[in-house]
């Protein structure tokens, strides 16, 4: 089983080749290309990113193909991301995947973006497959998931404001560093005083059950407004930046680790996965780990190509959802925002 995986949701042009089975994947090839010019407005211009996977998605694929010493012959089907994110970057990738199909012969197949996620790290980690606790942490997502097998997701916890990968890139900005600001966030915290400033850790208190609203879900745009107000108050930022982006840090990775944990135990999982770009985060995936001992647990991370947004993580899910027997035809549409597939329940089970 060969599958082509597109992936155009947001500012990522991806294509891949994935073969084998949803339990022993197999990454052919990879190809990633991050469209730079976004950089320049701070953020991602929805309208240029669809005219970008426009010129970008055609030699991506044929690249991924030659990589993978594949032709279009030699795949068997196509999964392509068609939701969540900007629907005019998705409609790129959608109507493409639909078109080579149709061409081909072959069968398409949407497949959901943070369902890709959670299969990314068992592309690297053969032992990253479920039952686990599962942490995706993107730019435009947060969710904890208990993961009791492929396509039968418990969703925990999520953000009520913005994600944590929105909250780097925002922290970022306040203290005029470039966007994406999560990688800069991280190298300057390494170098601040974690005894300098403090910030409360958002919705986490010893007082919160299990059952409780706030027991699972995060929230992240008070943190922000602290790191607002600390910039603020500050007479020299260059002296202070560090710190400051220490104390964000620290608090934001608190507060993931421990309802992360709180997920672990509530379902006795001893395996952790973490997804999305914030899951490159180094500082997160140690504190993780240094928790997780406790339950003796542990914890997978993907490497940064496979974290941030990639085709390889949609070939297999796509796999996946193949062997479960799903198959889209020309219907298969785009959408900007729709419940990962396969949830069973809220908690408590
Ligand atoms: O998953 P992703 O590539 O795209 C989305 O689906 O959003 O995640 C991008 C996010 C950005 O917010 C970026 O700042 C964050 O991942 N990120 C990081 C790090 N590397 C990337 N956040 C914290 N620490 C990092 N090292
Ligand atoms: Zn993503």
């Amino acid at each position: 089983m060969r599958i082509l995986g597109i992936e155009s949701s947001c500012d990522e042009t991806s294509a891949a080749v994935v073969s084998g089975t949803a339990v022993a994947p197999v990454l052919e090839s990879l190809v990633i290309l991050s469209q730079d010019v976004h950089r320049i407005f701070g953020g991602v211009v929805p309208e240029i990113a669809s005219r970008e996977h426009l010129t970008a998605i055609v030699p991506v694929t044929r690249r991924a193909l030659a990589e993978a010493q594949c032709t279009f012959a030699g795949v068997d089907a196509i999964a392509v991301t068609h939701a969540p994110g900007l629907v005019g970057a998705l409609l790129v990738g959608v109507s493409y995947a639909k078109a080579l199909a149709e061409s081909l012969g072959k069968p398409v197949l949407g497949v959901h973006h943070m369902e890709g996620h959670l299969f990314a790290t068992a592309l690297e980690h053969p032992d990253a497959t479920p039952p686990f606790t599962a942490l995706l942490v993107s730019g435009g997502h947060t969710l904890l998931l208990d993961v009791e097998a492929w396509g039968r997701y418990r969703l925990l916890g999520q953000t009520r404001d913005d994600a944590a990968g929105e909250a780097f890139d925002k922290t970022a900005k306040l203290m005029g560093l470039p966007y994406p600001g999560g990688k800069h966030i991280e190298r300057l915290a390494h170098e601040g005083d974690p005894g300098r400033f403090r910030f409360t850790r958002p919705m986490l208190n010893g007082g919160q059950r299990p059952g409780d609203a706030d027991y699972f879900d995060v929230s992240f745009s008070g943190l922000k407004t602290a790191v607002l107000h600390a910039v603020r108050a500050s007479d020299d930022l260059e002296r202070d930046r560090a710190h400051i982006a220490r104390a964000f840090q620290d608090a934001l990775v608190d507060t993931l680790v421990a309802k992360t944990l709180r997920g672990a135990r509530a379902y006795g999982r001893t395996r952790i996965v973490l997804g999305g770009g914030v899951a490159c985060n180094r500082t997160l995936a140690a504190a993780m780990q240094r928790a997780a001992d406790d339950v003796g647990g542990r914890v997978f991370a993907p490497s940064a190509r496979l974290a941030t947004d990639n085709a390889a993580m949609i070939a297999a899910a796509g796999l996946f959802r193949y062997a479960e027997g799903q198959r889209d035809g020309a219907s298969l549409n785009a959408h900007s925002s729709l419940p990962i597939p396969g949830l069973v329940d809220r908690f408590p089970a």
